[in-house]
């Protein structure tokens, strides 16, 4: 097995409403490694999402340990934390959460404009590449859910991160448009550009679930590796 990219050592997480709590995770361990296809199932409310986020540095666990290429990620600052998010880590989400005023296009090159790379040209290429030539000019609201979420795809893999994390990116979609996403985001994924990328979808389906080279379920705030 090549050097780990992602090492999750007994992840625990809580949140903390008013003075209850709810505890979420507990003693998670996952090792993430490059060319990895890890799928991610569990019921509503078991700590999916919550999980997703910890790995993508969007949440801080509050026990354990994550190390990032073998380096403990602890006592990163916010900066350093948003500057490894921004090169190394591409997020889809349910939502796809595209910027409503800006153009297709400007929000395929939004993350490569904030590392001061901006280029128009590459990222109308990636989203020639989700068949979305002819929308690149449309605001979301302009667009299908299906080509809302093509969008998002194209602006996660901007960067040609390492880590990319799909939080139930078919969720918001019919079947047949679920599946079709899922079929760009693999075909791209499988591609030489990003051999050493590895891919971790969320989802409630069995049939995309299957799909993982690597299956976990969240139970019980524990990981179960199928
Ligand atoms: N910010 C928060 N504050 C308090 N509780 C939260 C917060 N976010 C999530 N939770 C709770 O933590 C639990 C896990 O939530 P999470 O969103 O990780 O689940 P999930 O497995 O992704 O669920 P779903 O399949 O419905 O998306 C839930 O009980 C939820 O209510
Ligand atoms: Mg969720």
């Amino acid at each position: 097995m090549s050097n780990p990219l992602i090492e999750a050592r007994g992840i625990g997480k809580t949140y903390r409403m008013g003075s209850g709590t709810v505890p979420v995770l507990s003693g998670i361990d996952l090792t993430i490694a490059p060319g990895d296809f890890l799928t991610i199932c569990g019921a509503s409310g078991s700590g999916k999402s919550t999980l997703l986020q910890i790995l993508g540095g969007l949440q801080r666990p509050d026990s354990g340990e994550l190390l990032w290429r073998g380096e403990a990620t602890r006592g990163w600052s916010r900066a350093r934390i948003a500057a490894w998010r921004g090169r190394q880590v591409g997020f889809v989400f349910q939502s796809y959460q595209l910027l409503p005023e800006f153009s297709a296009v400007e929000n395929v090159d939004l993350p490569a404009v904030i590392r001061g790379e901006g280029d128009r040209e590459a990222s109308l290429a990636l989203l020639r590449g989700f068949g979305l030539a002819e929308r690149a000019e449309h605001r979301p609201n302009e667009l299908s859910g299906g080509e809302q979420q093509r969008v998002a795809l194209a602006r996660a893999l901007r960067n040609r991160p390492s880590l990319i994390l799909a939080d139930e990116p078919t969720g918001s979609l019919d079947r047949e448009t679920g599946r079709e996403i899922l079929r760009y985001l693999t075909e791209r994924v499988a591609r030489p550009e990003f051999a050493s990328s590895a891919l971790v979808v969320v989802t409630h389906d069995p049939e995309i679930a299957a799909l993982g080279a690597r299956r976990v379920v969240v139970e019980g705030g524990k990981l179960r590796e199928t």
